[in-house]
């Protein structure tokens, strides 16, 4: 079964043709990273007018790259929550009437279950149920997945997301947008136990997770050594952050590990191409004989074969949207109301 599947919830116009849920038949991406880099993040409105300049010549690309005909698209999946709600929007109307004009089934898709799915690519073996770590740019969950589409969430941000504290540390640090990736370079060189940031401590769901107070640690080190002219050891406050970031991240998911009992661990999301998390990731997993799943950076970030990917599977489980399907900024990953 071939879907055809969109996705635009940020900055990437992203179509891609799946077959099977497994195999990448084609994977097209426009990026806007270079035009939001001038502003210094995402600007909703010009991301959305992107979106729809990019999406036919896209979609002609995926079908010409996949070596297929309009005719071989047996379903059309898309990302209709959550995002950047101008940006879902496009997405959602083009393939709504593509959808309508090809006669096929149109199926929505949750984009955090799409970047989990991501794993079924990476993994053709890989089957549910196992825990996923989800980290985005929008996201941080810790997510128990039973089955295709079935999940519940084990833990969550209670503020920002990790990919949100990397970016605005980047940038501070002089870094462009979405200065994540050009962190992880610098840290490389770093050494990570230079500066000592601070662990926020919850009370509640001990999975949940905090990384506005480092953030914000983060933040004021840097305006300090700015005003009293001190220097800066970049590549070590780099490290340091990353391994701060690793360190909220890796015990939680080694509870909900422990106490799930899954014996298989997923990554997912911008975030998950860090190489400090990577690495420790790596490390504890080996340690404790769970099997590790972390895409391949190219299925980590946005893209357009993951949506196929839950897309086939929401669509085995007899989810469908029809000509008055909306794009939502916001939904609950475990409960999808489309
Ligand atoms: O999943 P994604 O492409 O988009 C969202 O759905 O949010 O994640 C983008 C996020 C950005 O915050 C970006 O800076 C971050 O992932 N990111 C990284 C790395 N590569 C991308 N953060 C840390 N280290 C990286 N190597
Ligand atoms: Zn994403």
């Amino acid at each position: 079964m071939k879907v055809l599947a969109v996705e635009s919830s940020c900055d990437e116009t992203a179509v891609a043709v799946v077959e099977d849920g497994r195999r990448v038949l084609a994977d097209c991406i426009a990026s806007q990273v270079a035009l939001h880099r001038l502003y210094g993040g995402v600007v909703p409105e010009i991301a959305s007018r992107k979106h729809i300049e990019a999406i036919y010549a896209l979609a002609d690309e995926a079908l010409l790259t996949a070596g297929i005909t309009r005719e071989d698209i047996d379903a059309v999946a898309v990302t209709a929550a959550p995002g950047l709600i101008g940006a879902v929007l496009v997405g959602v109307n083009f393939a709504k009437a593509a959808a309508l004009a090809l006669g096929k089934p149109l199926v929505p898709v949750h984009h955090i279950r799409g970047h989990i799915a991501a794993n079924y690519i990476a993994y053709p073996d890989l089957e549910p149920p196992f825990l996923c770590l989800v980290v985005s740019g929008g996201h941080s969950l810790l997510v128990d997945v039973e089955d295709y589409t079935t999940f519940h969430i084990l833990g969550t941000t209670r503020d920002d997301a990790a990919g949100e504290c990397f970016d605005k540390v980047a940038r501070l640090l002089g870094m462009p947008y979405p200065g994540g990736a050009a962190l992880d370079k610098q840290a490389a060189t770093g050494d990570a136990g230079k500066y000592v940031l601070p662990q926020t401590h919850l009370s509640g769901n001990p999975l949940d997770m905090s990384f506005s107070g480092l953030k914000t640690a983060a933040i004021n080190l840097i305006h300090n050594a700015q005003q009293k002219g001190e220097p800066l050891d970049v590549p070590s406050l780099c490290a340091s952050f990353s391994q701060a970031v690793s360190d909220i991240l890796l015990p939680r998911t080694l509870q909900a590990l422990q106490e799930t009992g899954r014996k298989t661990l997923a990554i997912a999301g911008g975030v998950a191409a860090n190489s400090k998390i990577r690495g420790e990731f790596i490390r504890e997993t080996k340690r404790l004989g769970v099997r590790l799943c972390m895409p391949p950076l190219k299925l980590c970030g946005d893209n357009g074969a993951m949506i196929g990917a839950q897309g086939y599977f929401e669509y085995l489980a007899g989810v469908r949207g029809d000509q008055s399907l909306n794009a939502y900024a916001t939904m609950p990953l475990d409960e999808l109301r489309f």
